[in-house]
């Protein structure tokens, strides 16, 4: 059966799509807030994602429709605008700068892009990149490796859009496995696939979206790396260690000791950041060894932490998403579970016993829109299962 995008594309070309791409959703259940300072990450691709349906373009014209968006946009392969024109092609003019700068385009692509859920939470922005990406690079016969797409994703992401977000949702959309956790050190890029222990309880992904939908370049995102990173900057002065450029200077800089020793000096704030910091790549690091040993009840317990400590420590998350945190932290079923990405608005996700799925799904939904009557009909539940990261042409 064709997908809507297929569909929507032979509607505004009178011809068939030539190509589909896909690229999943991620979601990281433990390792929030960590990989823009270089700390270790755990997450895992699910099974909905986006599509794009496309044909070449030889004259190197890029045309993009997408069924969440309103508005067609449009440049050639050579002549992206140098600054960024405030809507949601944002990201793909920026992707498309960074492979012409790496490699000869002269392509372009006229396509249709679908997002199977909702936006927010999921990192639909780093989905939309890679899955253009790809495409750009097969209509253009470039093949780069997987870690340069990351790079160029991160770095459109970064220096065009102009968020500070590191690696952790490019790097599970790319390298995650069907029933695997990723396990990844954002600092040197290592990386482990954690096959599902047979002893391991069943688990399914639940994902409860608030009905708000954000945008990361709006939100706090970058003022919260800026904490951060200050206190790492403070912390290395205040040990008496060497230190180089502001921006270059990370929390992985920084040894656990030198944190206990120098942290009540810190600002409040910048304390708090740090806190989370720290005891998230504790978290992590645990959360590995118990997702390996098949203990996902310890493994959930510890994206709950991981979620406290993003309300508490990191001091993020709308009022909506917070009540969807407290919900799922007393209702049976589930292992665990936190804001799904930044947590400015979006999803809370959750690892959940699928014995329990039903009655989850009804007291959740209940007591959410017992407090939200106003997001009736925005707000959803959708369940998923942990899928293949390797995306491409199908
Ligand atoms: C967003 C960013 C990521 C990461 C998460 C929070 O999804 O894009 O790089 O920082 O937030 O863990």
């Amino acid at each position: 059966m064709a997908l809507l995008c297929q569909e929507k594309f032979f509607e505004l070309y009178h011809k068939e799509a030539e190509y589909l791409a896909f690229c999943p959703y991620r979601i990281c259940p433990i390792g929030a807030h960590s990989d823009h300072n270089l700390g270790k990450i755990t997450g895992l691709a699910i099974d909905k994602g986006i599509h794009i349906a496309y044909r070449t373009k030889q004259n190197g014209v890029v045309e993009l429709s997408s069924l969440q968006f309103n508005k067609r946009a449009q440049w050639h392969v050579r002549e992206v605008p140098k600054t960024k024109e405030n809507d949601w092609a944002d990201y793909l003019r920026g992707a498309t700068l960074q492979l012409a700068e790496r490699y000869p385009v002269s392509k372009g692509l006229s396509g249709v892009i679908e997002g199977s859920l909702p936006i927010g939470g999921l990192s639909s922005s780093a989905a939309v990149v890679l899955v253009f990406l790809k495409a750009l690079c097969h209509v253009n016969d470039i093949h780069p490796e997987p870690l340069e797409l990351i790079m160029m994703s991160v770095k459109a992401e970064n220096e065009y859009v102009g968020v500070s977000s590191g690696k952790l949702d490019q790097s599970c959309e790319m390298y995650s496995k069907k029933d695997h956790l990723l396990y990844l050190d954002t600092k040197d890029d290592s990386y482990e696939l954690i096959p599902t222990n047979p002893a391991m309880k069943p688990y399914k992904i639940a994902i409860f979206f608030s009905g708000v939908e954000r945008t990361l370049a709006g939100s706090k995102f970058n003022m919260r790396v800026d904490e951060l990173r200050s206190a790492a900057y403070a912390l290395a002065a205040y040990a008496g260690m060497e230190y180089g450029k502001f921006k270059e200077t990370n929390m992985r800089d920084i040894p656990r000791e030198v944190y206990e020793q120098y942290k009540d000096r810190l600002p409040d704030n910048w304390r708090k950041r740090a806190e989370h910091w720290m005891t998230e790549f504790d978290r992590v690091e645990r959360g590995a060894e118990a997702w390996r040993r098949g203990d996902i009840e310890e493994y959930g317990r510890l994206s709950f932490e991981s979620g406290h400590s993003s309300i508490y420590n990191w001091e993020t998350g709308s009022p909506e998403l917070k009540t969807l945190y407290d919900i799922m932290t007393h209702t049976d079923g589930i292992y665990g579970g936190r804001f799904s990405g930044a947590g400015f608005k979006g999803c809370c996700m959750s690892l959940i016993d699928p014995a329990f799925e039903e009655s989850i799904v009804q007291k959740v939904s209940a007591e959410y829109l017992k407090a939200f009557p106003e997001l009736q009909g925005k707000y959803m539940v959708k369940i998923c299962r942990s899928a293949d990261g390797l995306y491409g042409v199908l």
